[in-house]
């Protein structure tokens, strides 16, 4: 039986990659390959290839997400997708505020909060995500860039296990650096009471951190104080790389 509230949630993000085949194939090998109590596995590909994914996962306890939602309930949006869209397709989360969206597609705190809203509306679970650039850290404003954004970017009117965060530094992303572990400790407490700050119940949500997370320091991050799972990006379109994360994670929740 999967926990109702596991250990650590880990997502894949597979932004702009992928074919229907290696849909299927991907997900089929981390079904086959990997199932504990302690850890939810949530797979996020591009829009297209949510169904594919959805009917591969189908009874595995796999999540699906979607990597953005639209604001609106449905309109005249060419080329976007609505969160009851994705809510129809099979999917249960939805990443929203990614540093690539907020950078490609110039979305700010408020578009990202919008996101968050219409993701709920339509039962989905939003994983917001946040994190300073390389400039910012090293001006030494880390702490205060998270804490604008959460309270820019997180519905208010919500308990903490409506929603997900993730503290992504835009510099650690698919660069193969990660801030240290006291770094992502500090910042994961800022995260952790700035949000519960946010929510009906004063708890914090589930926190993951993202940015070049990877079989070999999966089991140095995970254990940290604060982090609730990892959001995945590079690492996740291999199984073997996806499938070590997951095998660490499994290791951590069980010691
Ligand atoms: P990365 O990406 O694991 O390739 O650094 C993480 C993300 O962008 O979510």
């Amino acid at each position: 039986m999967a926990s109702a509230n596991p250990a650590f949630l880990i997502a894949g993000n597979w932004k702009m990659h992928g074919t229907m085949a290696m849909a299927d194939q991907l997900t089929q090998a981390i079904q086959h390959g990997f199932n504990h109590d302690q850890v939810k596995v949530v797979l996020c590909p591009t829009s297209l290839h949510l169904t594919t994914v959805v009917k591969a996962a189908a009874g595995s306890g796999i999540g699906v997400g979607s990597q953005t939602c639209h604001t609106a309930e449905t309109g005249a949006h060419t080329g976007d997708v609505a969160a009851a869209m994705i809510a129809d397709a099979g999917a249960s989360y939805a990443i929203v505020g990614h540093s690539e969206r907020r950078t490609d597609h110039g979305e700010t705190d408020e578009m990202v909060c919008a996101q968050a809203e219409a993701a709920l509306a339509a039962g989905l679970t939003p994983i917001i995500c946040i994190g300073e650039t390389e400039a910012e850290r090293d001006a030494g404003e880390a702490e205060a860039v998270v804490k604008k954004q959460i309270a820019g970017s997180m519905p208010t009117d919500l308990t903490s296990a409506d929603v997900i965060l993730a503290y992504e530094p835009v510099w650690a992303i698919g660069t193969g650096r990660t801030p240290s572990n006291d770094d992502i400790e500090a910042i994961h407490t800022v995260i952790a009471q700035a949000a519960a700050g946010a929510t009906s119940d004063k708890a914090a949500p589930r926190i993951l951190y993202g940015g070049s997370v990877k079989p070999g320091n999966a089991s140095e991050i995970l254990p940290l104080n604060g982090v609730g799972g990892a959001l995945v990006g590079g690492a996740s379109l291999k199984a073997e790389d996806f499938l070590g994360i997951l095998t660490a994670a499994a290791g951590v929740a069980s010691s």
